[in-house]
């Protein structure tokens, strides 16, 4: 296993066990205002309260509640459309929100005054375009961000950037530009850059749509580590084997709304809500019998999905 522990700066849960929650590491750590206290070891690293989010007419989250506890996986799953990548937005504050609460670690980042720049150094996130900057070294891409926003002097920048691509497996891709590596490469440096600032919680939108199948394992290896390393994580997915081991709770969210949740193997394998089944068995269907499938069946699946 990657051991990413000592690049997860904060809490650690009891999964990362033997790994003790370095004193120092918390305090020295930037907060997001400069009086917020050191939030204590009860306080949820993510906290959404009743967040409502429109374009226009069309309502994207509808009173969407969620809590995740430092060092635990939330994975949200869902058809496309039903919001989640505005959900990653909305707590990165990439997105304002129209009204209700989001908390980090205790505070409340969507009031009046916060500094959005701080708050995002401490919450990472990874697309699933990788939006490495084309014309940078895979080294220069790392130590980007942390010289210019984080104003990490470049030395400290250089030896954290090659410790992080050590944890990636990609040390020696140093010196190399991005088209110069595979897909799943890119996502790995993608989620080293993000390591950079050392986020306190880390969150993934479909960061292996975009792979060749064959590239998707080395992905999910890294982000499980990551997660077993004490990192919090939100990740949006469609991998459900992943879902199923490496997350501690599972949402299933629809057209904005939170249909269901749980420990991911309760509702991977007893779904109760009718529209989580019809989204599980529609998954399972084009994983497991795309021969047997016509599009016309799919489609009309997509129909039935949206009364
Ligand atoms: N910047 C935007 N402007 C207008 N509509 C948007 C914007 N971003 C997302 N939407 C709309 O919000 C809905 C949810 O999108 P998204 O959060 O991307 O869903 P998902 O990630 O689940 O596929 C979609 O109807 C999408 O068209
Ligand atoms: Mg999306």
């Amino acid at each position: 296993m990657l051991d990413f522990s000592p690049a997860v700066s904060f809490y650690r849960s009891t999964k990362a066990r033997g790994v003790g929650l370095s004193r120092q590491a918390v305090e020295s750590s930037a907060r997001v205002a400069p009086d917020a206290p050191v939030p204590s070891a009860g306080t949820p690293a993510v906290r959404a309260e009743a967040i409502r989010k429109s374009f226009g007419d069309n309502v994207v989250l509808d009173a969407v509640d969620l809590t995740v506890g430092a060092g635990q996986v939330l994975v949200v799953i869902g058809p496309s459309g039903s919001g989640k990548s505005t959900l990653l937005r909305c707590i990165n504050l990439l997105e304002p929100i129209d009204s209700g609460r989001i908390f980090f670690e205790g505070q409340e980042i969507t009031a009046r005054g916060v500094k959005v720049d701080q708050v995002r150094q401490r919450i990472g996130i990874v697309f699933q375009q990788f939006n490495l900057f084309p014309h940078l070294k895979v080294i220069d891409n790392l130590t980007l961000a942390a010289r210019r926003v984080g104003k990490v002097p470049r030395a400290e920048a250089g030896l954290r950037a090659l410790d992080l691509l050590k944890l990636v497996g990609l040390e020696d891709k140093t010196r190399q530009y991005p088209h110069q590596l595979s897909g799943g490469q890119q996502q790995r440096v993608a989620i080293a850059r993000a390591l950079m600032m050392a986020p306190h919680v880390m969150l993934f939108d479909e960061v292996t749509s975009a792979l060749d199948p064959e590239l998707v394992g080395e992905v999910l290896i890294v982000m499980r580590d990551l997660a077993r390393s004490g990192m919090t994580m939100i990740v949006v997915t469609h991998e459900m084997q992943f879902a199923r081991d490496v997350g501690d709770h599972l949402m299933f969210i629809d057209e904005g709304r939170i249909v269901e949740q749980g420990k991911p193997a309760d509702v991977l394998d007893h779904p109760k809500e009718e529209r989580t089944l019809r989204f599980l068995r529609r998954s399972l269907q084009l994983a497991e019998s795309l021969e047997e499938l016509t599009v016309g069946e799919v489609e009309s699946h997509e129909e039935g999905g949206r009364e």
